[in-house]
């Protein structure tokens, strides 16, 4: 069995459903305070709060990102799951941990990559958007994908009605991969 753990930077409710879905979490790590940690607390899950210094062009990524690999060392974590976490990280994270880091985007991929993937969608026009569950790699939003599910955009869509309706989907099928990447025989290498 792997030793999961849990990057979000916001609302949490992914993480609630991980939470929800009974998946055995280890860490809930946070750029930011919250609410996903007040969730991690309140499911008695160890929280590391690891407090991005700047938002600006300061910001040292490398030294963040070696703070956030000695964390997840340090609980001996083998499967990274982001949920909402919104801190770019350096490529060594990538190679200390390969093809077990997780990510969940509320777009198909390759479409719409970014921060801003549901508000580019809308203002695009497209009439079929979704979520996709993907390995995440040095290349945001590009890694081999795992899973997708699509969700129609309505005429009165808004930016927080559509991303409500991916993330229903979000919480659906990323606790479905992510247990079956938690058993030893999923075929993803140690
Ligand atoms: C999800 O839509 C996820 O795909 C995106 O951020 C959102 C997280 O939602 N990266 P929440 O903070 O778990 O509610």
């Amino acid at each position: 069995m792997k030793k999961l753990a849990v990057l979000a930077s916001g609302a949490g409710s992914i993480l609630q459903a991980l939470i929800a879905h009974d998946l055995p979490i280890a860490l809930v790590v946070a750029d930011r305070p919250c609410p996903a940690l007040d969730i991690a607390d309140a499911a008695g899950i160890p929280t590391w709060l690891i407090r991005r210094p700047s938002f600006g062009p300061d910001f040292n990524r490398t030294a963040y990102t070696t703070l956030v690999i000695t964390a997840l060392h340090e609980h001996h974590i083998n499967l990274i799951a982001m949920a909402g976490w919104m801190t770019i990280l350096d490529p060594a994270i990538f190679d200390a941990f390969p093809r077990h880091i997780l990510n969940t985007h509320p777009s198909l991929l390759p479409a719409f990559k970014g921060d801003r993937a549901v508000a580019d969608a809308l203002a695009y026009g497209v009439k079929l958007t979704g979520c996709t569950v993907h390995i995440a790699t040095a290349e945001l939003d590009a890694g081999p994908i795992l899973a997708q599910a699509a969700v129609p955009v309505l005429p009165s869509d808004t930016r927080e009605t559509l991303h409500e309706r991916i993330k229903h989907q979000e919480r659906k099928l990323y606790p479905h991969i992510i247990r079956q990447l938690m058993q030893p025989e999923s075929g993803q290498q140690e």
